[in-house]
């Protein structure tokens, strides 16, 4: 009976979350490894913000220190999600622009070795030829397969004495692999070899608490599992590790006209614009209500749970071959079938209602992915699995 009542206060605790998200009524929403559905806080907050501007004006004194004081909150709310100080937090537009403040913040000289695995993001091994390109460093890209196992192992394996960075994902995005962030920020920092953690996939998605991961750098999006708009995301930056990470550009400090410059304290020196008004608002208020109405352990348990419902689901399947890793795994499930490309199986599903994305980025494995974000029933999650047994079946018939 007990348990009858916290199934039902669970599913009502539910239920109630899902009508603030529209858009999961829309769709089965099994894409936020893309962007995740927005709030009807987030939707409020910036209606309201626009609102003000268009009937205020943006030019009372009260304006600018409004918007500083909205960035202010946003990092602290960061902070408490990501396990840091406010002031290691910097705001940036996505997750690839604060691995940039990583990478290229790095006094490279060349010869200098960066260590990173074969799965990483496109835009991040763009970023990565970059610095190769204008520093002169050489790029040792470790085949890590599909993430499972000692990755910490074969990475290390890979450093010389001319390492300066590893760079590479907490949450792998073809494959779902999550890597071990102790593990990994350990074996480098015995080495004196800087972390630099590409978090696109995990901000949102697992729990973070980067103090006790020891990381040098890592940089989320807003956009994705957090829920927030396109164009919001923060980096950390250890504040030890400041030193070792230079403003690439600089917008706030103090000079003297004869080229002196002494950069902004803390993590605010890597920001180079203010916060968008209308995202930032949005951003904050999306924010709030996970943290306040959703509850982050309760999101990251649920995350876990269904994408452990979705993995054992997948493999009953004849003729799907999961790349997710059984034991390193999170929300993120990625998968083959015997006989059809992912890009048709998704087509297949979002002409039934179920919208999953594949990816088709060599090199990593071609394969459709599941994103399980905390949102969903277990129904829709057994419902795209018997979708995907029959479409399945019926191609191999
Ligand atoms: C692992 C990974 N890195 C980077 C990115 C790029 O993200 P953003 O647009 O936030 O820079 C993505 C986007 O899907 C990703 O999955």
């Amino acid at each position: 009976m007990a348990n009858d009542t916290s199934e039902s206060a669970k599913a009502a605790k539910l239920a109630a979350l899902r009508v603030a998200l529209p858009a999961t009524s829309e769709t089965v929403y099994l894409n936020s490894g893309t962007n995740g559905p927005h709030s009807r806080a987030l939707l409020d907050a910036t209606v309201a913000k626009l609102t003000s501007d268009f009937e205020l004006g943006r030019i009372g004194s009260d304006f600018y220190p409004s918007v500083m004081q909205e960035a202010a909150e946003i990092r602290t709310m960061l902070a408490s999600i990501m396990g840091c100080d406010a002031d290691e937090v910097a705001l940036t537009r996505n997750a690839i622009e604060g691995m940039n403040i990583g990478v290229m913040g790095i006094n490279w000289r060349p010869g200098d070795e960066l260590v990173t695995t074969q799965l990483e993001h496109v835009c991040l091994f763009n970023l990565i030829g970059l610095a190769a390109h204008r520093h002169g460093i050489t790029v040792r890209t470790v085949d890590i397969g599909n993430g499972d196992g000692d990755v910490t192992a074969r990475l290390m394996a890979a450093c010389t004495s001319r390492t300066r960075a590893v760079v590479t994902s907490h949450v792998q995005w073809s494959t779902g692999a999550v890597l071990d962030m102790t593990d990994l920020a350990g074996a480098c920092r015995e080495r004196g070899i800087l972390t630099i953690i590409d978090g696109a996939q995990s901000g949102g998605h697992v729990p973070m608490d980067m103090h006790a991961f020891g990381v040098d750098i890592y940089a989320i999006p807003g956009q994705k599992w957090l829920c927030g708009p396109v164009g919001t995301g923060a980096v950390y930056v250890r504040r030890e590790s400041m030193g070792d990470v230079l403003p690439t550009y600089l917008r706030g400090g103090s000079f003297d006209v004869n080229g002196f410059v002494v950069p902004s304290p803390g993590a605010s020196r890597y920001e180079t614009a203010e916060v968008n008004p209308l995202t930032g608002a949005g951003f904050r208020a999306g924010l709030q209500w996970i943290v306040d109405e959703v509850g982050l352990d309760w999101a990251y348990d649920r995350i876990r749970q269904l994408g452990e419902r979705c993995y054992d689901g997948l493999a009953t399947i004849p003729g799907i071959h999961l790349v997710t890793p059984r034991g390193q795994k999170a929300g993120l499930i990625c998968f083959q079938i015997d006989g059809m490309t992912p890009q048709e199986l998704t087509a297949t599903l979002a002409e039934r209602g179920y919208t999953i994305r594949y990816v088709e980025q060599k090199p990593s494995p071609l394969v459709a992915r599941i994103s399980c974000g905390w949102w969903l029933t277990e129904d829709e999650v057994d419902g795209v699995v018997d979708e995907i047994a029959l479409i399945v079946a019926a191609n191999a018939a």
